[in-house]
């Protein structure tokens, strides 16, 4: 049967920023499709939360939660030790944490984010979760993956905006004069384009170890922003809406599963053709 091809049975997971707004999703994906996650995030309360909810409709036995930040080696080797000790192999790695400012009501980004005056130290802590922390997460899971007979899959989570750049117009605030303008961060767009990057490298570097790297970028989810915004941004979406958060789930069952055996070093762009038109 065709479907046969996205069975994950006896694979293992390990997805970061697992407590996120769409890392529980990517869970409840592959946990669908019969593998075991790992949940790694810094948010203690947060993991514990995703846990539950998930468990409330899988088996808990198949859902582990790590404590990780994945802008610590450290961190990362400590994690990759005790699943060692539980004899636990990790065969897909979804590097999906990201520090994002959320567009919250009709307020705009929370953090005025101007080029003009943008923290160095901002700058730097977003770049070591979103793109750092991609690169050591392979290089620990990856290089494992690579040592095995049976490889692995790895995906980086990107965004539309790896593709586009952000149309500030959305983020606008009335009354405001320009300089005070919130609008989405640099470091979104070169983080995601960033990822796009990494994830060519790696589908090269190690294909001949049966290791395979995508990227998923999706588009907007709709959260609960305020009406005045959803309608910009659907306004510039073929499709006339944002996602859903759920929607995403069949494309990484699709990426992480054989029936992508043949896909590998690409971005897979999800985002109802915003980036299209
Ligand atoms: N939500 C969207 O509309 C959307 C759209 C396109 C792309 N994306 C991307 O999807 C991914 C998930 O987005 P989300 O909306 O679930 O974000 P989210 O903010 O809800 O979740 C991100 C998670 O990363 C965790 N995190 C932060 N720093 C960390 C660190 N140092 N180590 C480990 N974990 C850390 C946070 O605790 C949080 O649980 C991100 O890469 C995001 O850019 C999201």
């Amino acid at each position: 049967m065709t479907l046969r091809k996205f069975d994950l049975t006896g694979k293992a997971a390990l997805i970061t920023g697992a407590a996120g707004l769409l890392g529980v999703e990517h869970a409840a994906a592959l946990l669908e499709c019969g593998a075991c996650v790992v949940l790694t995030d810094v948010n203690e309360p947060a993991l514990a939360d995703a846990h539950s909810t998930l468990a409330a409709s899988h088996a808990a036995g198949k859902i582990l939660t790590q404590l990780m930040d994945v802008t610590s080696a450290e961190s990362i080797h400590a994690v990759a030790d005790v699943l060692a000790a539980e004899r636990i192999q990790i065969d897909i790695l979804v590097n999906n944490a990201a520090i994002d400012p959320k567009v919250n009501g009709d307020q705009g980004v929370v953090e005025t984010s101007r080029l003009e005056t943008f923290d160095l130290e901002q700058w730097n802590l977003q770049v070591a979760v979103g793109l750092t922390g991609a690169f050591l997460c392979s290089q620990v899971f990856g290089a494992q993956m690579a040592q095995r007979t049976d490889g692995g899959v790895i995906i980086n989570i990107a965004s539309d905006l790896s593709v586009i750049s952000p149309d500030q117009r959305l983020y606008r605030k009335d009354g405001l004069p320009e300089d005070m303008q919130p609008v989405k961060p640099v470091t979104y767009s070169i983080i995601k384009a960033g990822l796009v990057g990494l994830t060519r490298y790696l589908a090269t570097y190690w294909a001949d170890r049966g290791v395979r790297c995508n990227a998923l970028s999706p588009g907007g989810v709709y959260n609960g922003q305020g009406a005045a915004f959803v309608q910009k941004l659907t306004s510039l979406i073929p499709m006339g809406r944002m996602a859903e958060r759920s929607e995403y789930r069949s494309a990484l069952q699709f990426l992480c599963s054989d029936a992508s055996a043949y896909l590998n070093g690409q971005n897979i762009v999800m985002d109802g053709g915003r980036s299209v038109w």
